[in-house]
């Protein structure tokens, strides 16, 4: 198992079974999604509780300064790791922002026991999702020339909104709506220098976060231009200027929340992580945008393309795998950095 920081209370170091299955589940969750791989998370395991922190040290000025979607990526974590406990049986029982007095603590995650005992139907998804955090990858790669099933969007929509999300699948009439947010989106980021300066320093190779410049797609004409991680796609969003156009049966779909609070940028990314986990659980392939969301007025856009209704918190692509090799793997931080557990006195010493 990876290293982990054991902060030791007494003299010897012991662990419950519950900070086990916590600390399993924890370990799991480092798999999740972040943006530009930023991982701004920090767990702490103490007795049946999982303590889920943001990493504010991690927080993007320029793209994120709200922090909304440092949030969202810790939500991702959030869900990976309740999915990571349902798989093995266990009930949570998580307390969202627990503390006025201290709003970087996101959730605490309780160990509430086996999920039978507790009353909880155990049923084959956990683990079906449990496996697809295995596998799943950011695939930037356009897609196949075939359609995603209808079900499956519709399998998409409801895992949403179970993590507390409405997800609405952009319908092929409203393309162009997304395609104008998202090319008005890199306009106006790769205008700002300190966007530049913020993409550059975390597209890095070799370390154990930022993202690999070797996961970025190749650049070139697509219906909806995706972040460009090169700095060389400066013509992705001339679909309409002829070529080749890659990604065209490629589906999107907005995240929208109720409200626009950090109790709601927790939920979309619980939400997000549910979306993505059942694409790769269902054979897909997925990537979250969120670049149409950075841009205040490309939000507003998306919004308005929704009937004004909620918060558009984060967009998706979603498609059939053109090729069957997995799209390269993404790093990330040591255990040791980010996950904390404390042991408890043993009984024996
Ligand atoms: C909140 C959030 C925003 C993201 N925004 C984008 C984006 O705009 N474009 C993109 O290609 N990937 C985006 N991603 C994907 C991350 O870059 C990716 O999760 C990270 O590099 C780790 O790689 P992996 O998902 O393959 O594990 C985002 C992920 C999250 C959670």
């Amino acid at each position: 198992m990876a290293a982990i920081q054991y902060t030791d209370r007494g003299t010897a170091v012991r662990v419950t079974p519950a900070g086990r299955a916590l600390t399993q589940a924890v370990l799991a969750a480092l798999g999740a999604p972040s943006i530009l791989n930023t991982q701004p998370w920090h767990w702490r395991i103490d007795g049946d509780t999982a303590q889920l922190r943001a990493d504010r040290g991690r927080q993007l000025a320029t793209i994120d300064p709200d922090g909304r979607l440092l949030t969202l990526s810790c939500g991702a974590a959030l869900h990976h790791a309740r999915v990571a406990l349902a798989a093995d049986g266990v009930a949570a029982e998580v307390a969202y922002l627990p503390d006025d007095d201290d709003p970087d603590l996101l959730a605490t995650v309780r160990h509430a026991g086996p999920a039978a005992r507790a009353g909880t139907t155990v049923t084959a998804e956990p683990q079906r999702l449990r496996r697809a955090m295995g596998i799943r990858r950011t695939d930037r790669r356009p897609f196949a020339d075939l359609d995603v099933p209808e079900a499956a969007l519709d399998r998409l929509r409801a895992a949403a909104t179970a993590a507390g999300a409405d997800l609405h699948v952009v319908r092929p009439q409203d393309l162009v709506d997304v395609a104008v947010a998202a090319g008005h989106a890199a306009d106006v980021e790769r205008a700002d220098p300190a966007y530049r300066a913020e993409l550059a320093a975390w597209v890095r190779a070799g370390a154990e976060d930022g993202v690999p410049p070797g996961t970025a797609a190749a650049p070139g004409p697509r219906p909806v231009p995706i972040r460009d991680f090169t700095g060389t796609a400066a013509d992705q969003v001339s679909v309409y200027a002829g070529g080749e156009v890659a990604d065209r049966h490629a589906r999107y779909a907005v995240l929208v929340t109720r409200g626009d609070l950090p109790r709601d940028w927790i939920a979309a990314g619980e939400a997000l992580s549910a979306v993505l986990l059942t694409a790769v659980g269902d054979g897909l392939a997925a990537s979250p945008m969120s670049d149409v969301v950075e841009v205040p007025a490309a939000r507003a856009m998306l919004r308005r393309m929704l009937g004004d209704v909620g918060h558009p918190a984060m967009a998706v692509r979603i498609g059939v795998l053109a090729k069957l090799d997995a799209p390269p793997v993404t790093p990330r931080r040591r255990s040791v950095s980010t996950v904390e557990v404390v042991a408890e006195p043993s009984p024996d010493r």
